[in-house]
């Protein structure tokens, strides 16, 4: 499922989840040490890299400074080969100034900014609207108190910013507040070495104000580390960088997968009941095991373990993964202070709903200025779905709701903001079976693209939870558009049953067994044994790509006699069922509605004029330069209604909830924009 184009994404309530899941590169580590490899003079590569918005604008602006960046690395998609322009970051900026879109990448625009600075180049960094609403001035302050030449270029104190080179003075301590954001200090740590190149004195950094999200800037100082720069740390007031100080490429380094991201799934194993019915089936354990970074982490959300055992999960590490089950239930609720996990955090807030009582999550400042204001947009959305919550400047306490019957089926609005998106879906675990919709679910490409598929293929709603809508019609009626349309548009599923019947016609032709009554049993086995796949686009039978060898007419009047036998529709029956998965399904045919999925949510019966239908059929096949004779056509598509119509088994015939629409005047648009309004009224959101 690509959640790129889709306006939302109705997740269906679940109880379960097994299996294991590999999850994404850090993203923190993931741009850190992109732009360190970039520093050092030699090539780096770089395994279990992020693939996402925040590294891709990071990466593009690398190149755009210089540096070369392969991508994929010998063959490996989460690899990349960068070559280093150590202290010459400024060379390609020297003729023309370099114009940086960030996107909303704090971890690129900070960073960056500082090391632009620091290495005299002439360029201007910007962002989405978002990112010029997030300060800067701490880190902007500190830099040109050095005599950087770093201006703003909109609102002071916001991006976008100018730089341009300058004489830099970088004996006295530089200050930086540390109290908005660690990003600041972590910005200068990263870039201050390269100033420090061929000095005999070392640079100071000096923090003002309490220094937040500490285990941030700890990451920023091992990777260093790992780059051969050693910061001297004392308390977290000073850092001291070593005269003369060089970044070194390790060779491979591989990037640890994303703690912030494992929240999500050490929640969803800390909600789900254990399933006596279906065990886990690896043997390794019980519960959920999550792949890509194990409790000794570098990374700071890490310790959100430690929040999620409080609240009575019961977790167990390895070097390089967790395994997580459910503990105590109703979670036990907590009273936190999260400076140290502030990402992760957003996830207990979501946890808290299934708590015995109110939980606080605090010190948490730092939400204000994030992707979103987030304490604001938890509260807004956490009220949605029944919960109580109160909110203070840098503190927010949840009220699970009363009962299940205070539970509401809520759109959730994400602000464009992936961990709102991804810690909602933990709302769909909820008590009263409620659908939950997340609105732009593709924000979660910020750090975790694949994130929905990941969550699906762990968990299992119950079959009656995944919601079905039925296509059903005549032959040419425009069903296999307008299903294909709408399962794109929600992001459901979609079964062409047609194709099913074409390839089991395709296939007794191949195997040389006759469609005929007295062969019912042998191609009813043929038809419960299909090996049909589908995969990008193509159709598949054993190894042979079938895609066009259905779509002929020839095959479609095969389909429509082998369909009439009763054997072959219930041989396909199980392939039909197999279809309905999580998120959804649209499913098109003949007998969706009255057969296959009686119970559907939305049924739609398509029909248009035989003519109109023979018309369609007509400009397809000359557009594809089959030739074709328009009065042939009709009378094929009479006699296939006739036949699909009149048969035994399963005939031809609206569901009687189904909903008529006659397209024949219609355009597809036109006809999706009325099925998706019928589909709006079924839904509780
Ligand atoms: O929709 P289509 O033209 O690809 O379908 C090919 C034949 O398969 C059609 O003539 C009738 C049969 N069919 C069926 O009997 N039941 C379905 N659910 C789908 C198709």
């Amino acid at each position: 499922m690509s959640a790129s184009k889709l306006a939302w994404l109705d997740l269906p309530p679940f109880t379960h989840a097994a299996g294991r899941v590999q999850l994404p590169g850090s993203k923190s580590i993931s741009n850190r040490v992109l732009l360190l490899a970039a520093l050092c003079d030699g090539a780096t590569v770089l395994t279990g890299l992020l693939d996402s918005d925040d590294t891709q604008v990071m990466i593009d602006a690398l190149r755009v400074l210089g540096c070369d960046v392969q991508r994929p690395w010998q063959g490996r998609a989460d690899a990349v080969r960068i070559q280093g322009v150590g202290g010459r970051l400024a060379q390609a900026t020297s003729h023309a100034p370099a114009d940086l879109f960030l996107g909303n990448a704090g971890t690129a625009m900070r960073p960056l900014t500082a090391a632009l600075a620091l290495a005299g180049a002439r360029a201007t960094v910007r962002g989405v609207p978002r990112m010029h609403e997030r300060p800067i001035g701490d880190l902007v302050d500190a830099l040109q108190a050095v005599g950087c030449g770093v201006t703003y270029l909109g609102q002071s104190g916001y991006p976008p910013l100018a730089i341009a080179p300058s004489t830099l003075a970088l004996d006295a301590p530089i200050a930086v507040r540390g109290d908005v954001s660690s990003q600041f200090l972590t910005a200068l740590l990263l870039a201050l070495p390269m100033a420090s190149m061929g000095r005999s004195q070392p640079i100071v950094v000096d923090v003002l104000g309490e220094l937040i999200s500490k285990p941030y800037v700890d990451i920023t100082l091992k990777l260093l580390a790992r780059f051969g720069v050693q910061v001297q740390r004392q308390g977290w007031q000073r850092f001291v960088i070593a005269p003369d100080s060089r970044y070194t490429s390790p060779g491979t380094l591989p990037v640890e997968a994303d703690a912030s991201s494992a929240s999500y799934f050490v929640a969803l194993g800390a909600l789900c009941a254990p399933d006596a019915a279906n065990p886990p089936s690896n043997s390794e354990g019980p519960g959920l095991r999550i792949d890509g970074v194990g409790e000794d982490s570098i990374q700071g959300d890490i310790r959100f373990v430690d929040a999620a055992r409080a609240m009575g999960a019961v977790v167990h590490s390895a070097a390089d993964h967790l395994r997580v089950q459910r503990g105590a239930w109703p979670l036990k609720a907590i009273d936190l202070d999260c400076n140290h996990i502030p990402d992760a955090a957003m996830t207990l807030a979501v946890m808290a709903l299934y708590a015995d009582g109110p939980s606080t999550l605090r010190n948490i400042a730092s939400w204000r200025v994030k992707e979103t204001d987030r304490i604001h947009a938890m509260a807004t959305e956490l009220r949605k779905l029944g919960a109580g919550v109160d909110e203070g400047p840098d503190w927010l306490r949840i009220t699970p709701p009363a009962s299940p019957a205070h539970w509401r089926a809520a759109a959730i609005h994400t602000y464009d903001d992936h961990r709102v998106a991804m810690c909602f879906s933990l709302a769909a675990l909820n008590p009263a079976g409620l659908p939950v919709r997340i609105l732009d679910p593709a924000c979660v490409a910020k750090t975790f693209p694949t994130y929905f598929d990941a969550l699906f293929s762990v968990t299992q709603p119950a079959a009656a939870d995944i919601p079905v809508i039925t296509i059903d019609g005549p032959s040419a009626s425009g069903k296999g558009t307008l299903a294909a349309e709408l399962a794109q548009k929600l992001g459901y599923h979609f079964l062409d049953s047609g194709s099913l019947y074409r390839a089991a016609a395709l296939a007794a032709g191949q195997q040389g067994v006759p469609i005929d009554t007295a062969h019912e049993a042998q191609l009813g086995a043929m038809a419960a044994a299909l090996p049909i796949r589908f995969s990008h686009q193509r159709t598949w039978l054993a190894d042979q790509d079938v895609t066009e060898a259905l779509r002929t007419e020839a095959t479609g009047a095969d389909a429509s006699r082998i369909s009439a036998l009763p054997a072959v529709r219930q041989g396909l029956l199980q392939l039909q069922h197999a279809f309905r998965r999580a998120p959804g399904l649209v499913a098109d045919g003949r007998d969706m509605g009255t057969v296959i999925f009686p119970e559907a949510a939305l049924k739609v019966f398509l029909t248009a004029s035989a003519q109109t239908r023979a018309e369609r059929r007509h400009k397809q096949l000359i557009s594809k330069g089959i030739s074709a004779k328009l009065e042939g056509l009709m009378q094929d598509l009479t006699e296939r209604d006739a036949r699909d119509a009149s048969r035994q088994a399963a005939p031809l015939k609206p569901a009687q909830d189904a909903l008529m629409l006659d397209n024949s005047t219609q355009s597809v648009d036109e006809s999706i924009t009325w099925v998706m309004q019928q589909w709006q009224r079924v839904r509780p959101f």
